[in-house]
């Protein structure tokens, strides 16, 4: 059995169909279903039902499918890991969500680029949920992200979860209580959640974030991204929930009142291939923890 026959084999399964599956793998049908039946002479099981339109997994194809999956993604990680450790002009790329631009990111960035001039550091903006895919093929070595995305050939280290606050305009009546609000204060309130899509994203840990006090607001409008969404509340449209850092984002009559609900935070993930345990990525690490130690920010180092 040769790596290329599971890559057929789970293609088909996930197709459900030998005819979808041959113009996925640009091959044509009759190899194809010859090939999943060598499969099963050599395991001596049937690995799809019978007769079964679309096609089903018999309890060994299931069986093998699940394990298949993890193989060819070990192999695409060996393959992406060799690539890494062969480089002669060592290149660490790094996938980010946008806001944490606003945050400690440069900052971080900027002292790791300090420290290791050797290194070439790429920055790639994208989403969490598609740092996973880029990670496992060596697109990048790391990611930073505030979902909570798992996948058993990735190692996700929770970095520390920062404060969420309202952004509120400077005559709205919120903007008084310069203390903090409650989130059962806004359910009343236009509310502008970003980023619109792909979910799920920020604005869906917001949306949980209410249901997790049983509160139901009705005035969610959602717009592209955050310089939308804080764009509009200065200028009088409504209210916005954004991580504490994107403060540093000021606009005219623009107010940022703490939100003072326990659970009114949003956490932020590190995650590197588990296989990978470069120097390059500690030194990252310990970059991440002298800027949070100059900050005074409260972390647990154990997870690394
Ligand atoms: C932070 O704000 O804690 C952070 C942002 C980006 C990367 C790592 C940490």
């Amino acid at each position: 059995m040769e790596l290329r026959h599971l890559k057929y084999f789970v293609t088909v399964a996930e197709e459900q169909s030998f005819t979808k599956a041959a113009e996925k793998l640009f091959i044509a049908q009759p190899p194809l279903s010859r090939q999943i039946q060598n499969l099963e002479n050599e395991f001596g099981v049937l690995l799809f039902e019978r007769g079964s339109r679309p096609l089903q997994l018999t309890e060994a194809g299931e069986f093998f499918y699940q394990h298949a999956v993890k193989l060819l993604a070990n192999a695409e990680e060996i393959k992406s890991m060799t690539k890494r450790v062969g480089m002669v002009e060592r290149t660490v790329r790094i996938g980010f969500v946008g806001s944490l631009l606003y945050g400690l990111l440069s900052r971080i960035v900027y002292l790791y680029r300090q420290r290791y001039p050797q290194l070439k550091i790429e920055l790639i903006e994208m989403t969490t949920t598609h740092q996973i895919p880029a990670l496992k093929e060596g697109r990048i070595d790391v990611g930073f992200g505030r979902l909570r995305v798992s996948d058993p050939a990735i190692r996700r280290v929770l970095l520390r979860k920062e404060r969420l606050m309202l952004a509120v305009h400077a005559s709205h009546f919120l903007a008084q209580q310069k203390q903090g609000v409650y989130l059962a204060d806004l359910v009343d309130e236009v509310m502008f959640l970003y980023p619109a899509q792909p979910k799920p994203n920020f604005s869906s840990q917001i949306i949980n974030l209410f249901s997790e006090y049983s509160l139901e607001p009705k005035k969610f409008r959602e717009v592209r991204e955050i310089q939308l969404a804080l764009g509009l509340v200065a200028a009088g449209e409504g209210v916005c929930i954004v991580p504490e850092s994107a403060r540093t984002l000021q606009l005219t009559h623009l107010h940022y009142i703490p939100i003072l609900d326990e659970n009114a935070v949003s956490p932020i993930f590190m995650a590197t291939r588990c296989m990978d345990e470069s120097e390059d990525i500690k030194a990252l690490f310990d970059c991440i923890y002298q800027v949070y130690d100059l900050e005074a920010i409260n972390y647990d180092r154990s997870a690394f």
